[in-house]
């Protein structure tokens, strides 16, 4: 297939890229290379070293004998141009994962709530209207959130792929009606996957768009088979308050002995996937996409749940390190159950890379290896979602050890003083096995 891949020079977006280049795929990245400046901006990198997308991308046709071409054009901004590159270009297939996705980033001020709203809703909707502008059929792929449907909104109910059945009361009866789950969320940057929603089933509708939207849990890992193969391949590994995501955090943490940062009681339960099953679920969706006039197909690219609280503890058996309780920056339950339907992936052969210790050894082994470029002033969480919440101080201020009187409770005085509700009414989870509905 001829692959455009959107925002291909990210997290997912690169392994995935490689991943589909190794399998044949005649692949395109489009990125604006947004991502490298948020870091520029914030003063912070990845853990691992980057290397530029110009030499990532030679290195990987010297290495694997496959070319992936680069067209470096602002979704959100570079209408006329998309449309051009569309026109030329003809691909069978979009992935599109070129958005700002950090939920804290999204909070952190006025100008990356606008820029949020902006990129990521005019960037989607250009993808539209420039596909139906040329009048091409490629399939859409696009990476959505679990965070759409919310935490806590159904308790242990089950929460199914995108659509719900609900009765609507009429004179004459209840009639079934299936609609979108309704949209929860939970933050500016959710509340844009919410927004991509309502523009995918009004395109699919409208123009015949043949859309995949993937629920995605949260990704963990770094490396896949293909940018395990040279260090200048090397994946992303975000560690930041804003950007790293909760588990690879945890990892990195352990690395430099910082204590695991859990926000609040830890009692949010959450849904987990691999790196590299992302880079799978990819290729099944494309595989598998929808036919023109159907509704937009709807994945939960989900592997596993877990409560934040069991991850910490986890991680601290297996280093030793200390779990510190800190403020919890989001205005978000403290404890909620998660049931996660995610039976269309597995239907569809894919085999999950549940979490297991030999996979959480490899993560750390990145982060052992690169924590000399841990930045120790990045890694509390500082972006809060109301003004004057309040943040934990910086736990070590070398990597010798935590500084003095920091780590004990912090949390204590978050539950009252920040005049918010930090309970939405979400059951505790109990302590067995986390669900996971099949
Ligand atoms: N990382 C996760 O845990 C996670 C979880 C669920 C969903 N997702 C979704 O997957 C997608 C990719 O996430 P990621 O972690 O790789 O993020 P990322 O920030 O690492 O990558 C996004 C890429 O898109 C590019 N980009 C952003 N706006 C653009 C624009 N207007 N024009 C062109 N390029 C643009 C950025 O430069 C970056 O390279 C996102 O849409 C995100 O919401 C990620």
């Amino acid at each position: 297939m001829r692959l455009l891949v959107l925002g291909g020079d990210g997290f997912c977006g690169w392994p995935t890229s490689l991943h589909l280049s190794e399998k044949g795929h005649d692949v395109t990245i489009v990125d604006n290379l947004s991502r490298r400046e948020i870091d520029l901006q914030m003063e912070v990198e990845s853990l691992t070293p980057i290397r530029p997308l110009g030499e990532r991308l030679n290195v990987w046709q010297e290495t694997s004998g496959k070319r992936i071409r680069f067209v470096n054009l602002d979704l959100a901004q570079d209408y006329e141009r998309l449309v051009t590159l569309l026109t030329d270009l003809r691909p069978d297939a979009i992935v599109h994962f070129a958005e700002q996705r950090a939920a804290p980033y999204s909070m952190r001020s006025p100008a990356t709530k606008r820029y949020t709203i902006d990129n990521n809703v005019n960037a989607t909707h250009n993808l539209l209207c420039a596909v139906v502008e040329t009048g091409l059929d490629p399939a859409i792929v696009h990476l959505g959130t679990m965070g759409v449907y919310g935490y806590g909104w159904s308790g242990s109910v089950p929460i199914p792929e995108g659509y719900l059945t609900v009765k609507v009361p009429t004179p004459d009866g209840d009639i079934d009606r299936e609609i979108l789950h309704p949209a929860n969320p939970g933050s500016v940057y959710h509340l844009t996957k919410t927004l991509d929603q309502l523009m995918f089933a009004f395109y699919a509708k409208n123009d015949n768009l043949r859309i995949t939207d993937l629920h995605q849990g949260i990704v963990w890992g770094t490396q896949t088979a293909q940018t395990a193969r040279d260090v200048r391949l090397i994946n992303r590994f975000d560690y930041d308050g804003d950007y790293g995501t909760v588990l690879n955090r945890f990892l990195m943490q352990a690395s430099i002995n910082h204590p695991l940062t859990v926000h609040g009681t830890g009692g949010q339960t959450r849904a987990f996937i691999h790196i590299r099953d992302t880079v799978r679920c990819v290729e099944i969706a494309l595989q598998n996409p929808p036919a023109a006039g159907d509704k937009p197909s709807v994945f939960n690219q989900v592997t596993e749940v877990h409560r934040v609280s069991d991850l910490a503890t986890l991680v601290s058996r297996m280093t030793g390190v200390d779990v510190a309780h800190l403020p919890n920056p989001r205005k978000e339950a403290l404890e909620n159950d998660l049931v996660v339907n995610r039976d269309r992936f597995l239907a569809l052969g894919l085999q999950p890379t549940t979490l297991s210790e030999g996979l959480l050894e490899e993560c750390t082994d990145v982060a052992n290896r690169y924590r000399h470029r841990a930045d120790l002033t990045k890694i509390v969480s500082r972006s809060v979602w109301n003004r004057g919440m309040p943040t934990a101080p910086d736990l070590m201020t070398d990597t010798a050890a935590p500084s003095e009187g920091t780590v004990i409770d912090l949390i204590a005085h978050e539950q009252n003083d920040a005049g918010r509700p930090l309970h939405d009414g979400g059951a505790p989870a109990s302590n067995g096995a986390l669900p996971l509905a099949r």
